[in-house]
């Protein structure tokens, strides 16, 4: 495809013929939690501690789609005004009719508009979601710069973007398809890979990663679309992932599925190549983990504006800070939970008093001294699994509280 208003207008047919994702619409609070989207856990993470609450919490979903994640981020922050921007009408208009029904369409603002004009809304944000969209960009760089522009000062974003080993077969699809489908008809590339999915050799590599991996999926079209049927798609390895967050001015916060991330989880029966491996600059253990598994079909991260309020982790700081339980967690009050990745977990019947008096109403010092025998290495631990949020000292802990269906 030629030019950049003919790529940006190819794909706003695509989602204008199969608005994404094709989620059905339902009444009321949607179930469980992403804790991607509550911002305080996203802080959690990314910074060590959460910040206090902003007095007005503006946050941008940019390519919103049809409000899956617009409708998440207004109920896991409970006082958030919420902006969603798509160039689908039709994503638009079932992403309207979403937050109607989940009874919070009077935070939500909706508006067509491609994410590279964001700055014609003059506002800043203090958190940006962006997941699945800038990949489809013709000019990704730009897309990003142009809402690194409009994050506020001390700012998280939250990006999902393609990774390109994970996804080769799907690639080669597409090229299939691209190559056999009438220009611009969707429909009919729908039809026509469902056609080479029905009819190739079941032992066709391209036929088997499908149903290995993506068929239940993409039993809905919209779904294979989005897969298969796409004019416009950039991946990324890790190298030019870190290319891509480099010319944007944000610095990065880690991966938001640090599990992939970790060494031990293919090095660990090789003690020196992993002691090897930990003394890699970051980036090139990200690179490892990316060579040595290459099922991998996207990254997603944080990033973070300039200047960030980091939790430096010293020992008066941890004392002096209120811990307060995990918002995004399931099955509290139990030893036996679900955590932010719906995980099960189990807990120490120490870990379990720890967390019971971890209300966000007093410090790490004070809750040491409640619970006999509790070390401060335990609390981190707790904070390092995402059991627990740290609040920076000297504020009130966060006074609202969202609310989701176990
Ligand atoms: C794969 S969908 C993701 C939807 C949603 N973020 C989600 O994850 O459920 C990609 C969305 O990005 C939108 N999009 C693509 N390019 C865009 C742009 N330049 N500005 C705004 N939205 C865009 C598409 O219209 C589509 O709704």
């Amino acid at each position: 495809m030629s030019n950049t208003l003919d790529i940006t207008k190819a794909v706003q047919n695509l989602y204008n013929t199969y608005p994404f994702p094709p989620e059905p619409l339902t009444d009321g609070t949607p179930p469980g939690y992403n804790w991607r989207w509550c911002v305080p856990a996203a802080q959690n993470f990314a910074l060590g501690w959460v910040l206090p609450p902003a007095p007005a919490l503006h946050i941008l979903d940019a390519g919103c789609g049809t409000g899956v994640g617009t409708d998440y981020l207004a109920h896991l922050n409970p006082t958030a005004q919420v902006t969603g921007i798509d160039l689908s009408e039709a994503a638009l208009e079932i992403a309207q009719k979403r937050v109607v029904g989940s009874g919070v369409a009077e935070r939500v603002k909706l508006a067509q508009l491609s994410l590279t004009d964001v700055q014609t809304l003059s506002q800043q944000f203090q958190y940006i979601n962006c997941v699945g969209v800038l990949h489809h960009l013709p000019n990704p760089q730009a897309g990003l710069r142009a809402l690194a522009e409009v994050l506020a000062p001390g700012g998280l974003m939250h990006i999902f973007v393609y990774a390109l080993w994970g996804r080769w077969e799907i690639r080669l699809m597409q090229k299939a398809i691209g190559l056999l489908q009438p220009a611009g008809d969707y429909r009919a590339g729908v039809s026509i890979g469902r056609q080479l999915f029905a009819h190739l050799p079941a032992e066709n590599r391209l036929v088997r990663r499908e149903k290995e991996r993506w068929a239940l999926d993409n039993t809905r079209d919209a779904t294979f679309a989005d897969m298969y049927v796409h004019p416009q798609e950039i991946d990324y390895t890790v190298q030019t992932l870190f290319e891509l967050i480099q010319g944007s001015g944000l610095e990065f916060l880690g991966f938001s599925n640090p599990r992939y991330w970790q060494l031990e989880r293919l090095l660990a029966p090789m003690p020196e190549l992993l002691a090897a491996a930990r003394h890699l600059p970051q980036q090139q253990q990200y690179e490892l983990m990316e060579a040595l598994d290459p099922e991998l079909t996207h990254f997603e991260f944080f990033l973070g504006r300039p200047p960030l309020s980091r939790c430096p982790g010293d020992e008066t700081t941890w004392l002096q800070s209120i811990p307060q339980r995990s918002m995004c967690m399931m099955g509290w009050p139990s030893r036996s939970l679900l955590d932010y990745d719906y995980q099960p977990v189990d807990l120490t019947p120490l870990e379990q008093e720890l967390l019971s008096q971890c209300t966000g109403e007093c410090t790490v010092a004070a809750v040491l001294k409640q619970v006999p025998g509790a070390t401060l290495d335990q609390v981190k631990s707790l904070h390092k699994r995402q059991l627990l949020w740290l609040n920076k000292p000297g504020i009130s802990p966060l006074g609202d509280r969202p609310e989701w269906h176990e």
